[in-house]
């Protein structure tokens, strides 16, 4: 399975923040956010990752990233010329899916809970196993600005509606979604919304009408941050200071995950250790051995 991160975007609601740098290079506290969806993937044990930014932005992600020798993995760029909507990653990235099944993580999405690697693990099972597209729900007070299902009392999906003003539950679709290889024919024909995008939901209500549509709950101790706003940005970054001073574990920390799961040895991962070492990151990365 390939991983596509959707880092592009305007970023308009962090303005001025983002009039010169990309919303998913800015820190949530300790390292910038691309890192956090970056980790989703790397947990779902995906080596193959698609980084798509803007003409402006994808070189600072080259320079953040590199080509990922580094971490063991295989980092690729691509440029999308305009943020013609989510379901644009599968036009972009089709000759990088190729064949292969696809999990998309959008760039400004944070998750952190104890059942994700799980989670992650069993979806991308269940869609090289047997195909279709695997989506979540998380329970959130508001769902009005997002992509919400709405369940029969037999918990079978029955829609998906984009950013209802009168939402059928309070069950959000995060930013986290796998497919298989039908997702490129799939996006390719759908029709850009009233907005003028193209809609991820589109995607997901043609998989439902096609009966291949699973949405998986995440439960209440599954942290899914959004950083779109100031305050955002701010209470996700509160969050991962909480968790790692309390826990003395790090969120979201690369190069422990590639060295974790023997992407990288002990050696490499001394040596960005050592480079880093300047920093409580590059501290904690040397206490790890
Ligand atoms: P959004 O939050 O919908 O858009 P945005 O990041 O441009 O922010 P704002 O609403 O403040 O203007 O995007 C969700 C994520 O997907 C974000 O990480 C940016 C990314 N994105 C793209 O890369 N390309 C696109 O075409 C769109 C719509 C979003």
């Amino acid at each position: 399975m390939k991983g596509i991160i959707l880092a592009g975007g305007k970023g308009t609601r962090l303005y001025p923040m983002t009039k010169a740098v990309s919303k998913q290079l800015l820190p949530i506290y300790d390292k910038p956010l691309v890192y956090y969806p970056i980790s989703v993937l790397l947990l779902a044990g995906i080596k193959d990752i698609l980084i798509i930014s803007t003409p402006a932005d994808i070189g600072d992600y080259k320079d953040l990233l590199g080509d990922g020798s580094k971490l063991g993995v295989n980092f690729q760029y691509k440029i999308q010329d305009k943020p013609r909507g989510l379901a644009d990653a599968f036009i972009v990235g089709e000759e990088f899916i190729g064949d292969d099944n696809v999990c998309l993580v959008l760039g400004d999405n944070v998750f952190y809970g104890q059942d994700l690697t799980k989670i992650l693990n069993e979806s991308k099972r269940q869609i090289d196993e047997v195909g279709g597209a695997m989506v979540f729900g998380y329970p959130v007070k508001d769902a009005t600005a997002f992509g919400v299902v709405e369940f029969d009392k037999d918990n079978n999906v029955i829609s998906i509606e984009e950013k209802p003003e009168k939402p059928k539950s309070n069950f959000a679709v995060p930013g986290l979604y796998f497919y298989d290889n039908n997702v490129i024919e799939i996006a390719k024909n759908v029709k850009p919304s009233a907005r003028g995008e193209i809609e991820i939901t589109s995607v997901n209500n043609a998989y439902l009408e096609a009966s291949r549509l699973k949405v998986a709950l995440m439960k209440r101790g599954m942290a899914w941050l959004d950083t779109g706003s100031p305050e955002g940005m701010l209470k996700a970054a509160e969050f991962v200071e909480a968790v790692q001073a309390r826990q003395g574990f790090y969120i979201a920390c690369l190069e422990e995950i590639v060295w974790r799961r023997g992407f990288i040895d002990d050696d490499q991962l001394r040596a960005i250790g050592e480079e880093l070492s300047m920093t409580e990151y590059g501290k904690y990365l040397l206490s790890l051995l």
